[in-house]
């Protein structure tokens, strides 16, 4: 497990922006967090450092959003307004899983049951500093991701920009 201190929203915009040169193909990301946690700012910071230079909002009402950018397919849902998990039966999942497209899941535990299975689980929290960030994972491939990841490759003790306390790595 890899924790990290983001002192600001561009704290977890960069740790999004870090992800994306991470994650492989046909990765899922489940993002946890109560509201306002900082899980589309995450997404926003992903989807901007691959290319895109649109908006990035949370799909509320559409409940999903995919982004074609850089070659590659990202499929951003937000399922906080689901009502009923069997729902994401009509949103079309399905043709996302093609081992290829790359899911980042807001509210995951509303969609239980009809999601794939997560390769790596996000955890944000509100701290007084900010937010704390947790990134586990949950399968081989989510195992792989983490230990690839740029965060690897910093000395103890070097931290994301705008950030105030260090990183503790778990591997
Ligand atoms: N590390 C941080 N420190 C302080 N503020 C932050 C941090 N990260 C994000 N924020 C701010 O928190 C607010 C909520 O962020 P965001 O919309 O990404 O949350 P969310 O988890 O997607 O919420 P929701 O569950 O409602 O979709 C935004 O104003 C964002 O700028
Ligand atoms: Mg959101």
């Amino acid at each position: 497990m890899i924790e990290l201190a983001l002192a600001s929203a561009e704290a977890t915009e960069a740790m999004g922006a870090r992800l994306a040169d991470t994650l492989p193909p046909g990765c899922v990301v489940y993002l946890r967090g109560e509201l306002g946690a900082g899980k589309t700012t995450l997404v926003r910071g992903l989807v901007r450092a691959l290319g895109h230079a649109g908006p990035v909002r949370s799909p509320t009402y559409t409940l999903l959003e995919p982004y074609t950018v850089a070659g590659r397919q990202i499929v951003h849902l937000d399922l906080y307004r689901l009502a009923d998990p069997e729902e994401l039966e009509f949103l079309g999942l399905r043709d996302f899983l093609d081992g290829r497209s790359i899911f980042l899941v807001e509210w995951p535990e509303r969609g239980r049951g009809f999601l794939p299975p997560a390769d790596l689980i996000i955890e944000l929290q509100h701290t007084a500093a900010g937010r704390l960030c947790r990134l586990a994972a949950a399968s081989a491939r989510g195992e792989a991701a983490l230990r690839q990841g740029p965060w690897r490759r910093l000395p103890a003790g070097e931290t994301l920009p705008s950030e105030s306390s260090p990183i503790k790595l778990e591997l």
